[in-house]
């Protein structure tokens, strides 16, 4: 018997139901200033649909998500979808100024991507001047429907957001550090999901409660948004067990102690196993050198159901605030699930070998208070700000907007971490550094000593990469690069590159597009600790950026 082709086709799709379950998400994101009484005193902030933190964003992998930003405040705007891979979709990343002009007021612009590839815990934030302290929210992608967690299913899911929080507005501090050329204030508290828990001096709006039940799994997505701080992050009496970093699954440990720079992720279970009580929810800052930080702890409370308020509360003790040690070993622990389902496809050869040293320098300037202002750098090169985007110029052959000619290895070669040197100038450019498609780079971050050594956690878009390495003082090339591993690094796309020390992450260029790379502490991006890639179309359309959209931005 013979079937139709109707017939056919039914029967095949009743023997492999059908794969294809992406869907669209529609998302409308309107700018808007918002009055706020949450601390010290009420005062608008600028936020995305009148949340802080920002609404979530949830989709599935595989999913096309359309989020249509209205901006109606008086500054541009832009958003960036942290870690989101934007697969030929650069007008989507949202860089200002890298990737598209910024959304006027009183204009929109419809960001377009699909999450290909990725499933797990990332943010988005505004990604121009400061406007990211309170322009930021999670975004969770989910597993495609009918495919389980590789760790036991959760009972409940909690997005959990962590920012920094400035009395006055975070704009204004900018704005004077630029004046001055002085290093910014300090921000006055920390928050979770938008509250500080008390500080002092302060009214507030209350501590975050995380209300739970007894006996439960709870699948906790901690996501670092603060501007300037890395953090740690403690529940009195619970461990937490990681099981996913920037949406990258990793082998299971056990910590007491979550630790995030500004741009990371983490997701861990919680079982909640402690009966009753109030549990101390904590995030305190790290910071191993003179650089001045936040030291305030934020404060929650993690609930159990049919506990009373006579019940004491269970307090925690932080680490101290130079808790290096903490932090190496749980940049340590994080490897890759690397599972058959997902492997750690670790790039094996390399095609371009980078060393890109970051520091901060101080530059001359007339207007200044000491006649000096801060800067920062990549290789000492201060990143210029263009005037329109670079993939724009990129895309149309506009001249003048950038040089390719970043350098790949420190021009004048020194002892990074050793003394000071004496001149602490930068040069200034708007340099890319091109790639061929589909190339490997291997690129090892040297932090150096200029002013002060400091730890950067430092962010790559476009990409994940794997951490093959990393340690402390100078990068020996001889040496370190036999210590690597290539089989379970841990894959992400922001790594904290350690005080005084180095990180060497590889990737391969599969995307092509202009991806800025800069440090993920704010002030560093300000001042300059900055640049891009500039990856080549490959062969078709299907190895090429996409066209733009007509709503792109103008500048
Ligand atoms: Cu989360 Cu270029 O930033």
């Amino acid at each position: 018997m013979f079937m139709s082709w109707v017939q056919m086709l039914l029967f095949v799709s009743l023997l492999f139901p059908t794969s294809v379950q992406s869907e669209i998400r529609h998302y409308s994101f309107t700018v808007v200033l918002k009055n706020t009484t949450r601390l010290c005193a009420t005062k608008p902030i600028v936020t995305v649909n009148g949340k802080f933190p920002g609404p979530t964003l949830y989709a599935r992998e595989d999913d096309n998500v359309l989020v249509n930003v209205t901006n109606l405040i008086k500054d541009n705007v832009t958003i960036h979808w942290h870690g989101v891979k934007q697969l030929r979709t650069g007008w989507s990343d949202g860089p200002a100024y890298i990737t598209q002009c910024p959304i006027q007021p009183g204009r929109s612009y419809l960001y377009n991507f699909t999450l290909t590839g990725q499933r797990g815990t990332l943010l988005w934030h505004a990604h121009i001047s400061w406007l990211r302290s309170t322009m930021h929210g999670a975004i969770v992608i989910l597993p495609k429907k009918g495919v389980p967690y590789p760790f036991p299913k959760p009972d409940k899911q909690k997005v959990i957001v962590l920012g920094e929080w400035w009395k006055s507005d975070a704009e204004a501090v900018i704005n004077e550090a630029l004046q001055t050329g002085l290093a910014p204030n300090v921000s006055d508290g920390h928050t979770i999901n938008g509250h500080t828990g008390p500080v002092p001096n302060c009214s507030y709006g209350g501590a975050y409660n995380l209300h739970v039940e007894n006996g439960k799994t709870y699948l906790l997505r901690v996501i670092n948004a603060a501007l300037n701080d890395e953090l740690f992050f403690k529940i009195a009496g619970h461990d937490l067990t990681v099981v996913e970093v920037d949406a990258a699954y990793t082998k299971p440990f056990k910590t007491d102690t979550l630790f995030l720079g500004p741009g990371q992720t983490t997701t861990a279970l919680l079982t909640t196993d402690r009966g009753i009580g109030k549990y101390v929810i904590a995030i305190s800052p790290f910071m191993d050198t003179v650089v001045s930080v936040d030291t305030f702890t934020g404060t929650g409370y993690l609930i159990y159901n049919n506990t009373l308020p006579s019940i004491p509360t269970t307090m925690t003790t932080m680490p101290p605030v130079n808790a290096t040690w903490k932090t190496l070993v749980f940049a340590e622990s994080l490897r890759s699930l690397n599972s058959k389902q997902y492997p750690a496809n670790v790039p094996l050869t390399v095609d371009h070998s980078l060393l890109f040293t970051i520091g901060v320098g101080i530059d001359p300037c007339a207007t200044c208070s000491n006649g000096s202002r801060a800067v920062a750098a990549i290789n000492n090169i201060t990143f210029d700000m263009p005037t329109i985007a670079i993939l724009e110029a990129h895309y149309y052959g506009i001249k003048g907007v950038f040089t390719d000619d970043f350098p790949g290895k420190p021009l004048m070669p020194y002892d990074y971490t050793g003394v000071q040197p004496t001149n602490l100038q930068t040069m200034h450019g708007t340099r890319v550094y091109r790639l061929a498609y589909n190339s490997t780079v291997e690129l090892v971050i040297q932090g150096n000593s200029m002013l002060a050594p400091e730890s950067h956690p430092t962010h790559l878009h476009g990409f994940n990469f794997f951490a093959v390495g990393r340690g402390l003082g100078n990068f020996n090339p001889a040496k370190d690069p036999k210590k690597y591993n290539l089989v379970d690094p841990v894959e992400r796309n922001t790594i904290s590159v350690p005080t005084a020390g180095w990180t060497a992450i590889r990737f391969r260029a599969d995307n092509p597009g202009v991806w800025f790379f800069h440090c993920h502490l704010e002030v560093h991006t300000t001042w300059g600790l900055k640049m891009a890639f500039l990856v080549e179309n490959g062969k078709g359309p299907d190895e090429s950026v996409v066209p733009p959209p007509r709503d792109l931005p103008q500048c």
